[in-house]
């Protein structure tokens, strides 16, 4: 358990632009996020949750959120450019995540594409980028950037228990307020460097697919391929069976972790 406090979250932003909007419970921080630019919020805004009760994933699933167990965070960000950031965000948030955990708390993660963190064969992180569009201006879109990070979960629902896992059992060592105004400072700081792709190599290093065997869906055919690279729009490449070369845009793959 812990608790978030704004002032300490304030505290150790060095950026001090960003308003920031804690919650002890609500049902999604990246539904808040877009209520509240609906009210006129001025992006980049944070808003952090110890517990969320209706936490979403990608593909209509939900997101296991218990309270004080968990970081579940959204950012409000009006990028400087297009609606095609969004997938570079999505992209470096992963490598933003992954570089603070390791710099908070000696975990080294890994990134399976698209965007989940592993910590050994277990899920820990999950990203949900969405922007939110609107009817007269749909050129330069608010996105939201909603970052669930299990930190010491101990049980999970049973549909998750194979493919869930946290990172400490313990968090007395854990200063999440500092975590969570890292993980915010270096998502905005990526946004607001749009042109810098370095992170495309960072997340190559950090992937746990390339070279492996995968397997994704087409239709209702499960189609087996390597995972040769990841392109700078975040698509990867992977080789079929007959040699052909093609990039997946988005999706979901499979792998086998213990290879
Ligand atoms: C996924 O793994 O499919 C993405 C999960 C994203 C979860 C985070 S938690 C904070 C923010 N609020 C939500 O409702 N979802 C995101």
């Amino acid at each position: 358990m812990y608790t978030l406090a704004e002032d300490k979250i304030k505290e150790k932003l060095s950026q001090k632009n960003i308003d920031v909007y804690v919650y002890e419970t609500i049902d999604s921080t990246n539904d808040e996020a877009k209520r509240q630019w609906k009210e006129n919020k001025k992006a980049p805004c944070l808003f952090v949750s110890e517990e969320q009760t209706g936490g979403r994933g990608r593909r209509g699933r939900s997101f296991y959120s218990p309270k004080g167990t968990g970081i579940y965070m959204s950012l409000l960000i009006k990028p400087s450019t297009g609606l095609e950031d969004a997938v570079h965000i999505t992209t470096a948030t992963s490598v933003a995540v992954a570089k603070c955990l390791q710099k908070h708390m000696g975990l080294t993660v890994g990134i399976k594409w698209v965007n989940d963190l592993y910590y050994g064969n277990k899920k820990v992180c999950g990203i949900l980028t969405e922007a939110i569009m609107e009817p007269d201006n749909n050129e330069h879109p608010a996105v939201v950037v909603g970052i669930g990070v299990n930190l010491s979960t101990e049980v999970f629902p049973e549909e998750l228990q194979e493919t869930a896992g946290s990172l400490v059992s313990d968090m007395a060592n854990t200063d999440v307020n500092a975590l969570v105004a890292a993980i915010a400072e270096a998502v905005l700081s990526f946004a607001e460097n749009i042109g810098d792709c370095s992170y495309v190599e960072d997340y190559r290093k950090m992937s746990i697919v390339l070279g492996k065997e995968i397997r994704y869906n087409e239709g209702d055919v499960q189609v087996k391929a390597k995972a040769l690279d990841v392109d700078s729009e975040g698509g990867l490449m992977v080789e079929l069976e007959d040699g052909l070369v093609k990039v997946l845009k988005t999706g979901e793959i499979t792998v086998r972790l213990a290879d």
